[in-house]
Formats: structure tokens, C-alpha cells, sequence
């Protein structure tokens, strides 16, 4: 029974895009035990602009956290079992706050977010030295996915957020450094607290109070996986470099504290987990990498969420890509433990696109649905669909390319549009996967798969058939939450979770071998790249 083998659990967040969602690991097993999730609003004020409200996304968390510990007390496990939390988190997307009040100072500008495409044309035009001044520090080319020109937008456009600053109330974090510094106590932080012996006086409580933050309780602080995507972080120094911070003219003193992704940060300061430690912390992609447990040089995961991600581990080298990949850290899991790097194929739009369909054309009324179109024909039928809504990211870097559909006849219907749509996901990973060989120089024997849109069979099927490899999930597709919360539960002064490579073969995968020959698969590929030169330059 789950009693017998109940070890000691961890909790783990993984804030995505497109939704929110709380799970509580037996850190013994590393069985899911429950979970809750809810979904996102995104908001697009304007034509290229994506938002979403950090409050939104604060009480998600907790709404997530509650049901999961009712859903536990519902199977009789106790929520006190739970010794750790871990945060995984969308990275990049930006949020600029007064530590005063609490209060964000405007809406979480998204990583997909295009408002910035002018800044980075002129900024790109006063690159000190070489061109690769932001490349060489950061692993990062200079584009609107980043958190600096976001906050370099913010710091232009925003009038609470500049006068926050002259007054010294502003803070900068991604989503992580946000949750983490509101959920250990935010303005509150302070513990507010006495024991029986001393119930009748108030000295105790004062003290506790002040010591545990005071007014000044939310740790502010991010890891270095998150800070490495913000184009203000030295990944060879892993510290804040203050050339860049002059360059995109970012004021030093509103960055968070760079961390570890394995070490307590602060203890949770309400809700039904009220007192347990947060100590785990990692970029979404990063905590995918851990929870499949890649942590050997040259092993690679694709995750299929609302983007999609495929990042290798180099070890303690960084590598830099000369195929427009990107140069990232992958973790470090403890104070004294090394670094790890990974080159990453960053695909903006995966899951984003069936939202698409589901809400802006409403071809289909859940997302689960776009499985039983795209079966009912099989085929594109010689339809092309580029969701290049962001630009395009890897390998390509284009942030003047847009979306398009093309080869349509009046023979195409909304099935045919389905299915080309779970195609596009399939070609983008087939792009960056053809770099990352390019780059690594052995090409990947197989690829480890996960995220939400990898229940989808129809798609697995398609990615193995146009990648011409086996493509291998594991049955609990949970890798991003199970990361965080190996990394919590790791932590020094938490340990109840021991990071061992071998535990890889207790996994129970699911395989997908390629079915249609390589020059089927060749002759899609190469359309798609026709099709791919034509959603280019669409905005000047
Ligand atoms: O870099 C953006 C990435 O972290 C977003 O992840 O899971 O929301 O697609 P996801």
C-alpha cells in the first residue's frame, strides 16, 4: 500500500505559460502522489504583446497548493509529511514590484512578448567592441525573448516602475524570484509567533518577527538557471555583470540574489504549507533536464509545453553554438556543487499553437481534441502551417517572421489545419535538433520526450517519423515538477532525496519507433523549410 513505502514528500511548483500546477512527490519512490493545476489568462493588449498578472499567477500557486493538500488528506496522508518545496517556473517573463507595498508595478511582460523589437534593432546598433559582447557573457543572442529589454521597456515606458526606482522601492525578478519572494513572506515577511512559555509576554514574538524579515520578509533571490536567461548574467562568472547592467541600463541594486537551485532560500510563510522550506529552484527547461534525469555529458530532453525545448548537457564546458543555439546553465544543485551547461533549441510556439485553434478559431473546444482531428485524416494533405507568432526563435532568430498557413485547396478542412499544426511542432524540433547534432558532433541516438502535449500519440508517432529516431517518454510525464523537487528535496539541511544517476532505469518509458522510410520523411522536411522562408520578413 502507498503507506508502507511513504517516505518523506516534496512538493514542487512548475508555473508554465499557459498554466499553474502544484505536485507532491514520495521522495522514496519519486511516485506522483497528487496534484492540482489551473490555467493561466494571457492578455494581448496589442498586436505582438503578451502579459499575464502576476497576482494571477501568485494565486494560482496557492489555490494549486490548498486543493493538493485537500486531495492528500482525501487519500489520509498527512500534509506534515511534506518536508520541502521546489519552484520551476516559465523563465524570462518579467516583473517589476514595490517592496513596499507588494504590489506589482504593471503586468508580467511574457518571454513571448514583441514589444521590444524595436529596442534591440537600436540597441544591437551600439554593441560595445565585437558583435558578440551579449553572446560571449551571456550564451544569449540579442532578441525580444529576454528579460533585460523587457525591463529596459519597463524602466522606459512605465511611470510607477521609474518612480519606484528613484525611491528605491522597486524589485526586478523573473517568475521564480517573484513566487519565491511573496510565498516566504512578501511585506509580511516576518514570522508573527510566540510559544506557551511565553504566551503572556511579547519580547519572544518581536524578536522572532524582526529575525525572520520583519517588514522586509520576501527573500529576493532567483538561481542561476533563471538568472542565466536574463541577459544581464556572466555564465562563466555566474554573477550579475555590470557591463551589461550598464549597457541595457539596468540600476544593479533591484536584481535579485543569485542562488544555487539546490539550497533553502526561506521558509513558506502562509497557507496549509506554512513553514516548510523552499528549496529547490529552476528554470521550467532546466528542471525538465533534472527530472529526466539527464546528468550525463551529451544526454538531451525535449519538453513540449507552450514552447518547445531541447536542451543537452555539456557538462561543466560551455559550449557555443554555431547553428543558433543557445548557451545556457543547466543547473547547480547545492552552494559547493558545480555547474552544469546545456545548449538549448528554444521553439517558441508548441502547445501555443492548438490554444490557437482552440480559442482564437474555436475549431475545436478543448486541446485534447486537436488528437481526434488530426486521426480522422492522417494528413496535411499538402497543408504547411508556420505558427511563427513570436518571430521564430531556433535556429532562425527572425523576429520579423509571422504566422502563415500555405498550401491550402478547397479540398483543405480544419482536420487538415490539425493536423499540419501538430506537424509544425514536429518540423521545429526536427530544426533544432539538426543543429544541436551540427553542434554536438554525435547525433542523438534517440529523443527523450515530456511535457503536456506528449500524451498526444499522433504526435509522438509524427515526431519519431520525421526525426527518423525513436522518440522515448517516460510514463510519468511530470519531469519538470519531479526536477524541482529533487532539487528541494536534496538540499543541504532538507536531504531526503539522493540524486543518482542510475535511477533512470526504474523509469518506465513508452517508445515510439520511426514508421514511414527516410525519404518520405525528407521530402515533408524540405517543404516545411519552403514554407518556412515564406512566413519570413512579414513586419519591417
Ligand atoms: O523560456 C520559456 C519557457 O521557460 C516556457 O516554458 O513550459 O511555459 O512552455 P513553458
Amino acid at each position: 500500500s502507498k503507506k508502507a513505502v511513504l517516505g518523506p514528500l516534496v512538493g514542487a511548483v512548475d508555473q508554465g505559460t499557459s498554466s499553474t500546477r502544484f505536485l507532491v512527490f514520495n521522495s522514496r519512490t519519486a511516485e506522483l502522489l497528487s496534484h492540482h493545476q489551473v490555467e493561466i489568462k494571457q492578455e494581448f493588449p496589442r498586436e505582438g504583446w503578451v502579459e499575464q498578472d502576476p497576482k494571477e499567477i501568485l494565486h494560482s500557486v496557492y489555490e494549486c497548493i490548498e486543493k493538493t493538500c485537500e486531495k492528500l488528506g482525501q487519500l489520509n496522508i498527512g500534509i506534515s509529511n511534506i518536508k520541502a518545496i521546489g519552484v520551476s517556473n516559465q523563465r524570462e517573463t518579467t516583473v517589476v514590484w514595490d517592496k513596499i507595498t507588494g504590489e506589482p508595478l504593471y503586468n508580467a511582460v511574457v518571454w513571448l512578448d514583441l514589444r521590444t523589437q524595436s529596442t534591440v534593432e537600436s540597441l544591437s546598433k551600439r554593441i560595445p567592441g565585437n558583435n558578440n559582447f551579449v553572446k560571449s557573457k551571456t550564451g544569449l543572442p540579442l532578441s525580444t525573448y529576454f528579460s533585460a529589454v523587457k525591463l529596459r521597456w519597463l524602466l522606459d515606458n512605465v511611470r510607477k516602475v521609474q518612480k519606484a526606482i528613484e525611491e528605491k522601492r522597486a524589485l526586478f525578478g523573473t517568475i521564480d524570484s517573484w513566487l519565491i519572494w511573496s510565498l516566504t513572506g512578501g511585506v509580511n515577511g516576518g514570522v508573527h509567533c510566540t510559544d506557551v512559555t511565553n504566551a503572556s509576554r511579547t519580547i519572544d514574538s518581536w524578536l522572532i518577527w524582526s529575525l525572520t524579515g520583519g517588514v522586509n520578509g520576501g527573500v529576493h533571490c532567483t538561481d542561476v538557471t533563471n538568472a542565466s536567461r536574463t541577459m544581464l548574467f556572466n555564465i562563466h562568472s555566474l554573477e550579475w555583470d555590470k557591463q551589461l547592467c550598464e549597457f541595457f541600463g539596468i540600476p544593479m541594486e533591484i536584481l535579485p540574489h543569485v542562488r544555487s537551485s539546490s539550497e533553502i532560500y526561506g521558509l513558506m510563510k502562509a497557507g496549509a504549507l506554512e513553514g516548510v522550506p523552499i528549496s529547490g529552484c529552476l528554470g521550467d527547461q532546466s528542471a525538465a533536464l533534472v527530472g529526466q534525469m539527464c546528468f550525463q555529458i551529451g544526454q538531451a530532453k525535449n519538453t513540449y509545453g507552450t514552447g518547445c525545448f531541447l536542451l543537452c548537457n555539456t557538462g561543466h564546458k560551455c559550449v557555443f553554438s554555431d547553428h543558433g543555439l543557445l548557451t545556457t546553465v543547466a543547473y547547480k544543485l547545492g552552494r559547493d556543487k558545480p555547474v552544469y551547461y546545456a545548449l538549448e533549441g528554444s521553439v517558441a510556439i508548441a502547445g501555443a499553437v492548438i490554444r490557437w485553434l482552440r480559442d482564437n478559431l474555436g475549431i475545436i473546444k478543448t486541446s485534447e481534441e486537436i488528437e481526434k482531428l488530426a486521426k480522422e485524416v492522417g494528413t496535411s494533405y499538402g497543408c504547411y502551417f508556420v505558427p511563427a507568432f513570436s518571430g521564430l526563435y531556433a535556429p532562425y532568430w527572425e523576429p520579423s517572421a509571422r504566422g502563415i498557413i500555405c498550401g491550402l485547396t478547397q479540398f483543405t478542412n480544419k482536420c487538415h489545419i490539425a493536423f499540419a499544426a501538430l506537424e509544425a511542432v514536429c518540423f521545429q524540433t526536427r530544426e533544432i535538433l539538426d543543429a544541436m547534432n551540427r553542434d554536438c558532433g554525435i547525433p542523438l541516438s534517440h529523443l527523450q520526450v515530456d511535457g503536456g502535449m506528449t500524451s498526444n500519440k499522433i504526435l509522438m508517432q509524427l515526431q519519431a517519423d520525421i526525426l527518423y529516431i525513436p522518440v522515448v517518454k517516460p510514463l510519468m510525464p511530470e519531469t519538470t515538477a519531479l526536477g524541482a523537487a529533487m532539487a528541494a528535496g536534496a538540499a543541504e539541511g532538507v536531504d531526503v532525496w539522493s540524486l543518482e544517476p542510475e535511477d533512470l532505469s526504474t523509469v518506465t518509458m513508452e517508445r515510439f519507433e520511426p514508421q514511414i522510410n527516410a525519404e518520405e520523411s525528407e521530402i515533408r522536411y524540405s517543404t516545411w523549410k519552403k514554407a518556412v522562408m515564406k512566413s519570413m520578413g512579414w513586419v519591417t
